[in-house]
């Protein structure tokens, strides 16, 4: 099948490693150009030797006002247009909701929440009909997470802030979706896992609570991320697709 790739310019958000940069390589395979975006240069230079020509890179913080405006300024610059984004950011902190001080709260809010509906909102102001945003949540978005209480606090609500967005732009043809990650075999995981201090095990364990019966690799994100985001999803808008080898119990 042909996703309708090709020349199409995508902003990433949060694409230096991880979810984003599976999705960037899923888009730059199929013909899609890219700005990839994340804190650091030298992260964000990488991305770009890994994903050649098509893509360009920008460090910057979406927890900064003007990173959104910067990273369309940048597709349109370097490749003469704006088709689409995915928001990705660093995970929350770990810990139970009732352990988060304020100050953690405060901080999780303004990078995680705020950072990417600001973003969603500068976007969707410069994308045209055709145009799509997705969001990288989690499946906290509708079952919680043990031990992950700012994630379960805060991903519903983004989900919620999708579904609103989803019908407030769909008039203009641009389309906004959720993606859903269980357990997918990146860094944020690896931390996870070793922050329960016995990395194996729980890695192990985890595996053992997906029906696949495995982790999660970046690249079966990517793929499902890179459709999801293609015009050949273009009658997909206000959904939340869970990438979770079967995990969720919600139906
Ligand atoms: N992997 C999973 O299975 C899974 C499951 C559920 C939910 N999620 C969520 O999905 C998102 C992505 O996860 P991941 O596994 O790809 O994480 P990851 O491997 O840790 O990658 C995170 C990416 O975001 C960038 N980043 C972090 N903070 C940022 C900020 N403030 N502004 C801009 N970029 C920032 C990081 O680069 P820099 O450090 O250079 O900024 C990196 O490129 C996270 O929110 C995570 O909680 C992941």
């Amino acid at each position: 099948m042909d996703l309708g790739l090709a020349d199409r310019v995508y902003v990433l958000t949060g694409a230096s490693r991880g979810l984003g940069l599976a999705t960037a390589q899923a888009l730059v395979a199929d013909g899609a150009k890219v700005v990839v975006s994340s804190r650091s240069q030298a992260g964000v230079d990488e991305a770009v030797r890994d994903l050649g020509d098509g893509a360009v890179g920008v460090a910057a913080d979406l927890t900064d006002a003007d990173t959104p405006g910067l990273l369309v300024r940048a597709a349109t610059e370097r490749f003469g247009r704006f088709d689409g984004a995915l928001i990705s950011v660093g995970g929350p902190g770990h810990g139970t909701a009732a352990a988060q001080t304020d100050e953690q709260w405060r901080e999780a809010f303004e990078t995680v929440f705020l950072g990417s509906v600001r973003a969603a909102r500068t976007f969707a102001g410069a994308l045209g009909a055709g145009g799509v945003i997705g969001f990288v949540l989690s499946t906290s978005a509708r079952t919680p997470i043990a031990g992950l209480g700012l994630s379960n606090g805060l991903r519903p609500g983004l989900a919620g802030v999708a579904k609103d967005m989803a019908d407030e732009y769909a008039p203009r043809g641009i389309r906004v979706v959720s993606l859903l990650p269980g357990r997918v075999l990146t860094d944020r995981n690896r931390e996870l896992f070793a922050a329960t201090g016995d990395a194996e095990k729980a890695a192990v364990d985890a595996a053992a609570s997906v029906p696949l019966g495995r982790l999660g690799e970046p690249e079966e994100f990517g793929r499902v991320a890179a459709f999801l985001l293609s015009p050949a999803a273009s009658y997909l808008t206000g959904l939340a697709v869970p990438v979770d080898g079967g995990a969720s119990r919600t139906l």
